[in-house]
This record gives C-alpha cells, sequence and structure tokens, in this order.
C-alpha cells in the first residue's frame, strides 16, 4: 500500500476538529485544565478542538480509548500523574503504558488541598487527623476511582497517618464535589483547579495544603508539613498525549499551540486564580513529557507498592 509520507500528511495538519479526552467526567480538575488549554490551541491551530469526557477507573479507561485511536492526529488525551501511577496500581492495563502514546507536552502541575463537608467538626488540620484516625470507620472519603489523583493523596494521607478510611469512587472530582456540597461524603483531597472556588464562597472546608510552601490564593492555609503531617507533599501534573504511530510533525505542531496556549495572558491568569501556573515552554514538548511519565512511573512504583494498594 502506498504509505502516506508523514510531511505531505503533516503538511495540511490540522484540516478537521480534533477530539481531546479528558479521561474523568466534565466539571471536575481535569477537565477544567483541558477546556482552558484546548480553547487557545483551537485558535493556533485553526482548527476546533472537542472535549470528549469519558471517566471511569481512574483515568485509565480514557486512556484506553486513546491508546487504541487512529494515529492520525485527530484524538488526544490530556492526562495526569494518574497516567503514571495506573501503571503501577493496575495489574491488567488495557494499554501498555510506555509504548502506546507519542508525546506533545507538559501543561501544569496543579496543587492539592485536604478539605470537608462545610460542617465538618475539627477546627484545624491536627484537630482534622486526630478525629479521622478515632472515627476511620465513619468517615468517607470521596476520589475519581483508583489510579486517581485524588486516590493517590487519599492514599499517601492514610499511610502517613496509618488509617484506613471508607473511600466513595466517582468518574471525577466534579460529581464527588456535588456530594461533598451536599454533605453526603465526608472528605476529598482534591486539586486547586476544583476546590478554589468552593473554599473561597465558603460552601466547602480546607485544612491544608500538600505543597512544600502555602498557596498565594490562600495564604492563611497551612501546608500538611507546617500542620503537623511532614513528608505528605503530592502535586499533580498534566500532560497532553497522542496514539502510539501519531507523526513527530504532528506532536510537534500540537506542541506548538500548547505552547502558545500556555504563553497566553488569559490562560496564565485563569490558572492563577485556581492556585496553579502553565508549564514552561521548554517543558510543553514531547521529550519533556516523555521524560517525566518515565521517571514518574519509576518514582511511584516503590511507594505504591509498599501501600500494597492495587487494582484488579
Ligand atoms: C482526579 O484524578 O482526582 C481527577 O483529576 C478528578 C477529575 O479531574 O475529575
Amino acid at each position: 500500500a502506498l504509505l502516506l509520507s508523514a510531511p505531505a500528511f503533516a503538511e495540511g495538519y490540522p484540516e478537521r476538529q480534533i477530539t481531546m479526552v479528558v479521561p474523568f467526567a466534565a466539571g471536575g480538575p481535569t477537565d477544567t485544565v483541558a477546556r482552558l488549554v484546548a480553547e487557545k490551541m483551537s485558535g493556533d491551530l485553526g482548527q476546533q478542538i472537542i472535549v470528549e469526557n469519558v471517566g471511569g477507573a481512574g483515568g485509565s479507561l480514557g486512556a484506553g480509548q486513546v491508546a487504541k485511536a487512529d494515529p492520525d492526529g485527530y484524538t488526544v488525551l490530556l492526562h495526569h500523574i494518574g497516567m503514571a501511577t495506573a501503571a503501577t496500581l493496575y495489574r491488567k492495563l488495557a494499554y501498555d503504558t510506555l509504548n502506546a502514546f507519542e508525546y506533545v507536552g507538559l501543561v501544569t502541575e496543579v496543587p492539592m488541598v485536604m478539605v470537608a463537608r462545610k460542617d465538618f467538626e475539627p477546627a484545624d488540620f491536627p484537630a482534622f487527623i486526630e478525629y479521622v484516625k478515632g472515627n476511620a470507620d465513619k468517615i468517607t472519603m470521596a476520589n475519581a476511582g483508583i489510579g486517581a489523583a485524588s486516590h493517590l493523596c487519599g492514599m499517601l494521607f492514610q499511610s502517613a497517618i496509618d488509617t484506613q478510611l471508607v473511600t466513595v469512587p466517582y468518574k471525577g472530582t466534579g460529581p464527588a464535589m456535588t456530594d461533598l456540597l451536599g454533605g453526603q461524603v465526608d472528605i476529598m483531597c482534591d486539586q486547586t483547579t476544583n476546590t478554589t472556588q468552593q473554599i473561597k464562597g465558603g460552601t466547602i472546608k480546607a485544612y491544608a495544603t500538600t505543597t512544600p510552601e502555602r498557596l498565594a490564593i490562600f495564604p492563611d492555609l497551612p501546608t500538611a508539613e507546617e500542620a503537623g503531617l511532614p513528608g505528605f507533599e503530592v502535586s499533580i501534573w498534566h500532560g497532553i498525549y497522542a496514539p502510539k504511530g501519531t507523526p513527530a510533525e504532528v506532536t510537534e505542531r500540537l506542541s506548538k499551540a500548547l505552547q502558545v496556549a500556555l504563553a497566553d495572558e488569559g490562560v496564565a491568569k485563569a490558572m492563577a486564580d485556581l492556585g496553579t501556573a502553565p508549564s514552561p515552554a521548554e517543558d510543553a514538548t514531547p521529550a519533556a513529557l516523555k521524560e517525566k511519565l518515565e521517571t514518574e512511573i519509576a518514582r511511584w512504583k516503590p511507594v505504591i507498592e509498599a501501600a500494597g494498594v492495587y487494582a484488579d
């Protein structure tokens, strides 16, 4: 068969709209980041990027769908640290993480906050820890499924306080937030891209941030470290991927559009208002994302194995 020569193939790219799969429900942190950058990338590419939410299995269902998509440049995946943790957490993933994708670039790294329903009793994080340890069988912790960032943070928290909690999985922390607001679930560790508005509005309670330093948007919110839980740190990096076999000219073109989006003042402001910031241009590249994924799989593998948390 006549092979499409990549340069000719990529010359007119993109000629039609592109699907960006978000492997979590609409209205959550990943969806927020995706819609923010997709809009500006569309402007540079001259073609619409349509976000498609595919929730389930902590993000690995959506990732698997993109792994099987045509490598024609018209299906991409925006996913986060869960791409790395799922490689260890899931014994039977539908794809081989390090061989199923091409890389476009890193997008942003988002802090997490431990939050609770607004009438949760403890006054501060030390009291929160004591209360949770003393009532483990009555407290419910929401997450977006095994492999989600909220799951990883919850796993680290439970290990740090040596206490097992009842967890409630959702298709994303967008729907989880609805139950937290309604008091149907007690606590959650989630990204500032999903919690900032609710914390500012007083509709949920924030106890600590999982970053080494306090957040500019919440100067009075202590870090977990200073509130008495050293080493409880995790931030959620996000990247854009394409199916294996997508031509380099295409992923390079997408990386350029991503860099344009991340350099946009409106994107930087919107991210700052949500407690995060765009990745620097040199990280919004295929090589930087490939390096990040490989090092993060190696970093989290022993941590997950020590926690003994797996999905079969
Ligand atoms: C998670 O990993 O917790 C997800 O980011 C939740 C989401 O984006 O809905």
